[in-house]
């Protein structure tokens, strides 16, 4: 019998021990690992095993497992804060859910019955409620919920893994970014080095997305950038910023402000903070007297979900049309973005063979978009 992925099975060992919470501010990103973990493995002949809540700690891993040799890895993102009564609560946690039964299969790992990893997860985080930083004291601060599936047959052969893992850890996290980037993070525009492309996995959650982006980051930050702005194809269409979905605010000749982000269309990872930030912009824009954002928000506002190029972009901001440009992301929420790098890809760049002597080269042929900045104020929340 295949047993189903079932939440009434689930078993709690608690630790014995509980570790020392450690001030809000004191740690970076994802750094901090709380008491305990959830963990559920799936096999082809018995199906889903009782989910287990126990200690954190190491998972016993085949050296032959697939997921280390071919990265069948997919992961969410989620949230949870306190609510003003003390309560946990999760940030729209059913759409996590079916992202990632959606990289799951296409990745092709086992399915799994969302609503009962939800039920588990929740339990999780009932569980380490003691971890998630209280608001209002500690705005932008929250329990970052890392749910994650790994094929786990233990054969080198390459092919579907029909095992798998199934685990969500929590950890809890301030501003991604450090405070001095409240103003904004920099981007450098990238060409030589692709993200995501037409038929490709770039709308999945998928862990081989972020992976081979790590050497183009550091490249952007020898250069003095924060983050890549990543481009597909020779007119430059902007898919995704970092880990975050793009979006760009312009001034109109008309004296009305365009919102402008790149579609889903399998390039883009469908973010449910993008989504939600496209909820408020559409009801914002439909009555701004309501002042949904508790921001002054301009009459006359399109919100459009179209390729974007940064070409268009240059071009808005040598007419001083760019306002300002911003990220979403669950781990970032909204984070506003100060200045733009673009190579002119147009130039052949010569091999100089030192790296110092490239990336200067490389600075001399490039232009800077600068963002006019603040005026929809929709820049860092917090
Ligand atoms: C998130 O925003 O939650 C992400 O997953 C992006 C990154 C931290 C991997």
């Amino acid at each position: 019998v295949v047993a189903p992925l079932d939440a009434s099975r689930l078993k709690i060992e608690r630790a014995t021990t509980l570790k020392p919470i450690p001030a809000p501010g004191s740690y970076s990103f994802g750094d901090i690992h709380t008491d305990h973990m959830l963990v559920c493995k799936y096999h082809p002949s018995t199906g889903w095993s009782a989910p287990e809540i126990k200690p954190y700690g190491p998972l016993a891993i085949d050296p032959s497992s697939n997921c280390l040799q071919y990265a069948s890895n997919v992961f969410e993102g989620m949230k949870a804060v306190l609510n003003p009564e003390g309560k946990p609560c999760m940030f729209r946690p059913r759409d996590n859910m079916k992202r990632l039964l959606t990289s799951a299969k296409r990745m092709a790992l086992p399915a799994f019955d969302p609503e009962a990893l939800l039920t588990c997860i929740s339990t999780l985080v009932t569980l380490e409620s003691r971890w998630i930083p209280s608001l209002p004291d500690h705005r932008n601060s929250s329990l970052y919920i890392r749910p994650t599936m790994v094929g786990t047959k233990a054969s080198i052969k390459v092919g579907a893994s029909d095992e798998a893992l199934l685990y969500a850890i929590v950890t809890p996290v301030g501003p991604y970014f450090p405070v001095q980037k409240i103003g904004g993070v920099s981007l450098l525009a990238v060409s030589e080095h692709v993200r995501s492309w037409p038929g490709g996995t770039g709308g999945f959650k998928l862990g081989l997305n972020y992976s081979p982006g790590f050497v183009p980051q550091q490249a952007a930050a020898a250069l003095g950038y924060d983050q890549v702005l990543w481009l597909l194809d020779e007119d430059k269409k902007i898919t995704e910023a970092g880990a975050m979905n793009f979006f760009a605010v312009a001034e109109r000749d008309d004296g009305g402000i365009t919102i402008v982000t790149p579609p889903t269309d399998g390039t883009i990872l469908p973010g449910i903070t993008r989504d939600a930030t496209l909820v408020l912009l559409r009801e914002h824009a439909k009555n701004p007297s309501a002042n949904l954002l508790n921001v002054p928000f301009p009459p006359n506002v399109q919100i459009e979900e179209r390729p974007l190029t940064v070409n268009e972009l240059a071009a808005w901001a040598a007419k001083g049309q760019l306002l300002e440009c911003f990220g979403t992301g669950t781990a970032v929420l909204v984070v506003a973005i100060d200045r733009i790098g673009d190579f002119d890809v147009s130039d052949d760049f010569e091999d100089t063979g030192s790296a110092v002597s490239e990336i200067k080269e490389k600075k001399r042929k490039m232009r800077e978009i600068t963002l006019k900045g603040g005026l929809v104020g929709l820049g860092p929340v917090g």
